[in-house]
């Protein structure tokens, strides 16, 4: 008889040493073990996370195609600061943001400059940065401190502008949303803005709500500031969403460098730029608004090119998964993308306004994105933070959460239609949210409190 083989390799996976025993989660063993048992107690326990795809809570893309996942394959190993062991890679990412210099109606895009970063929140930071130096060397200039700059921006801004406030001593002038002005509109701008303002930030895409501010009108009230009390100031756009869906949806709106008070623009790649997390642009209109000591240059290639980030070492794949886009969806492509995210998300909002229980926040904005409300006295035995609890249960991530500030007291609960979510899809969601309702609806009290917030997520 065979004597008994005992080696690892010929262990059923799951009877190792390894998963059948247990290991330190919190320190570091003693052992190693074999790479495939290591790999199967990773994969299972990431096994536990929400499915990305149905995950609508997020902006970020949780879908490529296979040629993209195999170009990811290829090139996860590259360093994008690497620019002298990578200058194909470093000259994609110039390409790349020439490319959204010209979509976003730079007047002359061979002056514009731009640079990736990890997503929009790097690309917040280095913008309000060049706003705020800027600011510093005019004032200097003049003889007048600048010690005290502001920003001013909607109550709704993303979180990352709170950050850049904190993080850089930078006063954050929140302009309150409110029912009748329910973005930042310009409307009683002069109340906010002073000689220590350093821009207005504009969003292009609000997160919270999916609305577009109107960038034109908050500039022509910049004029009129401007044109009584010489004030002149610069706007940030931040469309991390918008950035890739106007050029597509909305041609003709002007958001962008159409608007010469409009200095700078930030996008998140990984959002409707459809690429996998890890990638942002910012660009400035010409490179006289980004100050030259900012910026540090590194040589290669026998020039010298020019760097400016938060980050040193940072994934390169990325950038390369954003020109494989711009190559493979051109703008036919990225419209098609565009207009079937927006017809799903269409379709979802009139399918939801239906029901009893619930009203659109408003109309579905210019991005793929809405939010609903539950209507005023239509049950105090459940609200939508339970909706979104017995969505989970069926794999849905659909975050509730109350407005910011003035309107602190509404919750909305929303959806982010990206890529992937077909309508075929869609329609499967929209059973699961019937039967929660009728679920709900069927309950003899309210469910009890405690655990019940745990949908207030956004991004
Ligand atoms: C308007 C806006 N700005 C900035 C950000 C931050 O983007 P990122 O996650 O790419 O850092 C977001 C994210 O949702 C956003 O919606």
């Amino acid at each position: 008889m065979a004597p008994r083989r005992r080696s690892i390799e010929i262990n059923p996976l799951f009877s190792r040493p390894g998963e059948a025993t247990e290991r330190p989660r919190f320190e570091l063993a003693d052992d190693s073990m074999l790479p495939e048992t290591a790999y199967q107690v990773v994969h299972d326990e990431a096994m536990l996370d929400g499915n990305a795809r149905l995950n609508l809570a997020t902006f970020v893309g949780t879908w490529m195609d296979e040629a993209a996942s195999r170009l990811y394959q290829e090139t996860f190993d590259k360093n994008i600061v690497d620019k002298d062991e990578y200058p194909a890679t470093a000259a994609i990412e110039t390409r790349c943001w020439e490319i959204l210099a010209r979509l976003w109606n730079a007047p002359d895009p061979r002056a514009a400059i731009g640079t990736s970063t990890i997503g929009s929140s790097e690309a917040c930071m280095l913008a309000g940065l060049a706003l705020k130096r800027r600011w510093q060397q005019a004032r200097r200039a003049a003889g007048k401190p600048a010690s005290q700059p502001n920003l001013v921006m909607s109550s709704a801004v993303q979180v990352c502008w709170e950050k850049f406030a904190n993080y850089w001593d930078v006063e954050a002038r929140l302009v309150p949303i409110s029912a009748d002005h329910r973005t930042l509109d310009g409307h009683n701008l002069d109340g906010y803005v002073d000689e220590n303002t350093i821009g207005v930030v504009a969003i292009l895409g609000v997160t919270y709500t999916g609305m577009y501010e109107p960038v034109r009108e908050i500039a022509a009230a910049l004029d009129r500031i401007k044109a009584a009390t010489g004030l002149d100031i610069p706007i940030h756009v931040d469309a991390a969403s918008g950035g890739f869906v106007a050029p597509f949806l909305q041609p003709e709106l002007e958001w962008d460098f159409r608007i010469g008070r409009v200095h700078s623009i930030s996008t998140s790649a990984h959002k409707y730029g459809l690429v996998y997390p890890g990638l942002g642009w910012v660009l400035w209109r010409d490179t006289g608004y980004l100050p030259d000591d900012l910026i540090f240059n590194v040589s290669y290639l026998g020039g010298s090119m020019p760097t400016f980030g938060l980050n040193f070492s940072r994934p390169g794949a990325q950038v390369l998964l954003q020109y494989y886009n711009f190559l493979r969806l051109g703008r036919d492509g990225y419209r098609a993308v565009q207009r079937a995210s927006h017809d799903v998300a269409r379709h979802l909002a009139g399918e939801i306004a239906k029901l009893a229980p619930f009203e659109l926040w408003s109309e579905v904005p210019e991005l793929p994105v809405f939010a609903w409300r539950l209507k005023d006295g239509y049950t105090d035995k459940w609200d939508l933070y339970d909706l979104g609890n017995q969505l989970r249960q069926g794999g849905w991530q659909v975050p509730a959460y109350p407005m910011p500030d003035n309107l602190a007291d509404v919750t909305v609960q929303r959806i982010v239609v990206r890529n992937g979510l077909s309508l075929d899809l869609a329609d499967r969601l929209l059973e699961r949210i019937k039967e929660s309702v009728s679920y709900l609806d069927g309950l003899s009290g309210p469910l009890p409190h405690e655990g019940r917030r745990t949908t207030g997520f956004h991004h």
